[in-house]
């Protein structure tokens, strides 16, 4: 890596511990180059916990920082609660001590460099909520001294970085990219992808100046191949938009074309699949009952609601927004419809759903449209809804608790009026689930293979009226 002019070569002597530490840019980069450094992660969830493992697994030291004293105690104990992550090098971690756990925000002043991974969820009127971050910045500043490298990968809107993290960082007096060095670098984890983990995947980072990019981009070479330096926080802060937005825009499209292709006759699924053999300017999305997940979901409307105050109305965003979020009325609409050709009542029929996470073999149910799909059952007063998720033991859908069925067997399955795949887990066993059940309402497309499948199978999209 190039070595770059420090923009302040003071040093700044810490009261409390009498240690001195420097803002020498020079410096801060041999030590990072050295891997003498102390690692901090606030929130240990999806995001930070894999962060945090992966540079303890370098033999890095690493502090782990959240709120939820659950974690904190799995975490001491040497358990893994995220599924992407190996638990045995969990242990290896916190039995050699690499990564410890605390809810105590004073161990930052002990790091050298803090990453930020607290949610950003959105309030019921979905607008964004970037409470976790001001929390967390707060308590971050507290300890904040000369030298220090922070960096924010909770997703958010253009701006946060400069106009709330940094004014929140500085009230003490330290200015970015001269005493201490600021960057937004955003997340692309995606758990459950077998080929694309965090050390392969590239990423981008943005600083305040141009040091908070080189060291930024330094810390991260530490675990990623490949590091992508631009030019703003605010830059990295819109590309990560601009990547959820393009997968929500794509998958309305092909959620809005299965619609009309159940109302014309032709098979969304054969339409996607020859679509997909023109080798360029053509990627494939498929159709579901809707979107779910912490991201694609919610980041859309991070970016409506900052449009809104430069008079600008983000179109594509909310008719994306209002496609994939009317799915699960859809599905519910084949439920019901299916129920009318049993001999059974709305009232009395059994639902069995297959998948309550919000996609294939992950156990995240946030904003899952199979809890969609199962509350807009409740509601139309069906009260045997019931499913079965390996990954999901129990859930609170409605405000009931239900359980998941203990296993997937042929008694179990042809308990239920309709069966309707919301997830499809690899673990499912499609040819058991058609041979078994009475119908199957496939939003998937997860029983193409199944021989015999055409008769019981009805597919979301498939032509049929
Ligand atoms: N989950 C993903 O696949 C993914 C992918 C890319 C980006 N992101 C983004 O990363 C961010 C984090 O997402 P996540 O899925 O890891 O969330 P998460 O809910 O799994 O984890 C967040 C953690 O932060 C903790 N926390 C909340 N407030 C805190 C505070 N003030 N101080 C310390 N800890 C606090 C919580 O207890 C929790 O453990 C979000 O902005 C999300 O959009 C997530």
């Amino acid at each position: 890596m190039a070595k770059t002019k420090s923009t302040s070569t003071k040093t700044i002597k810490n009261q409390s511990q009498s240690m001195q530490y420097v803002s020498d840019v020079p410096e801060l980069l041999t030590r990072i180059q050295a891997r003498n450094i102390t690692i901090g992660v606030v929130g240990l969830g999806y995001v930070g916990l894999p962060l945090a493992v992966e540079f303890a697994m370098k033999g890095i030291q690493t502090i782990g920082i959240d709120i939820d004293d659950r974690k904190i105690t799995a975490l001491r104990n040497g358990e893994n609660y995220i599924q992407d992550i190996r638990s045995e090098n969990v242990a290896q971690c916190v039995a050699e001590k690499t990564l410890t756990a605390t809810n105590d925000f004073s161990v930052c002043e002990q790091c050298d460099v803090i990453f930020i991974c607290v949610p950003t969820p959105f309030t019921p009127n979905k607008e964004p909520d970037i409470s976790h971050i001001v929390h967390a910045t707060e308590e971050v500043a507290k300890s904040l001294r000369a030298g220090h490298i922070v960096i924010l990968k909770s997703t958010t809107f253009p701006g946060t970085t400069t106009k709330y993290v940094q004014p929140l960082l500085e009230k003490n007096g330290l200015k970015a990219g001269k005493d201490y060095f600021l960057s937004f670098s955003p997340e692309r984890i995606d758990p459950g992808n077998k080929v694309w983990h965090t050390g392969n995947t590239p990423i981008v980072v943005g600083g305040v100046s141009k040091d908070c990019t080189t060291l930024s981009v330094a810390i991260n070479e530490i675990i990623i191949e490949k590091v992508i330096p631009v030019t703003t926080p605010e830059v990295a802060e819109m590309e990560k938009l601009l990547e959820n937005i393009f997968r929500s825009v794509n998958i309305a499209l092909v959620n809005e074309l299965a619609q009309l292709c159940d109302r014309i006759g032709v098979n969304i699924w054969e339409v996607v699949e020859a679509a997909s053999t023109k080798p360029f300017g053509f990627m494939p999305f498929f159709p579901g009952p809707g979107i779910g997940g912490h991201c694609i979901l919610i980041d859309p409307y991070y970016l409506s609601w900052m449009a809104r105050e430069f008079d600008f109305v983000t179109n594509f965003i909310t008719l994306a927004a209002e496609v994939n979020e009317s799915m699960p009325f859809y599905v519910r609409s084949m439920i019901e419809r299916e129920v009318a050709r049993q001999p059974v009542t709305l009232e009395k029929a059994k639902i069995l759903l297959l998948g309550m996470a919000f996609k294939r073999d992950v156990d995240d149910l946030r904003h899952s449209p199979a809890l969609k799909v199962a509350e807009l059952l409740f509601e139309d007063g069906i009260k045997n809804v019931s499913y079965y998720d390996p990954y999901i033991p129990e859930t609170d859908i409605h405000g009931r608790i239900v359980k998941s069925e203990k296993r997937l067997t042929p008694q179990v399955l042809e308990k239920y009026d309709v069966v309707v795949i919301t997830t499809d887990h690899s673990s499912f066993d499609y040819d058991m689930i058609v041979k078994h059940s009475n119908v199957v309402i496939d939003t998937r497309n997860a029983c193409k293979n199944v021989k015999g499948a055409k008769k019981k199978v009805r597919l979301l999209g498939e032509g049929k009226r």
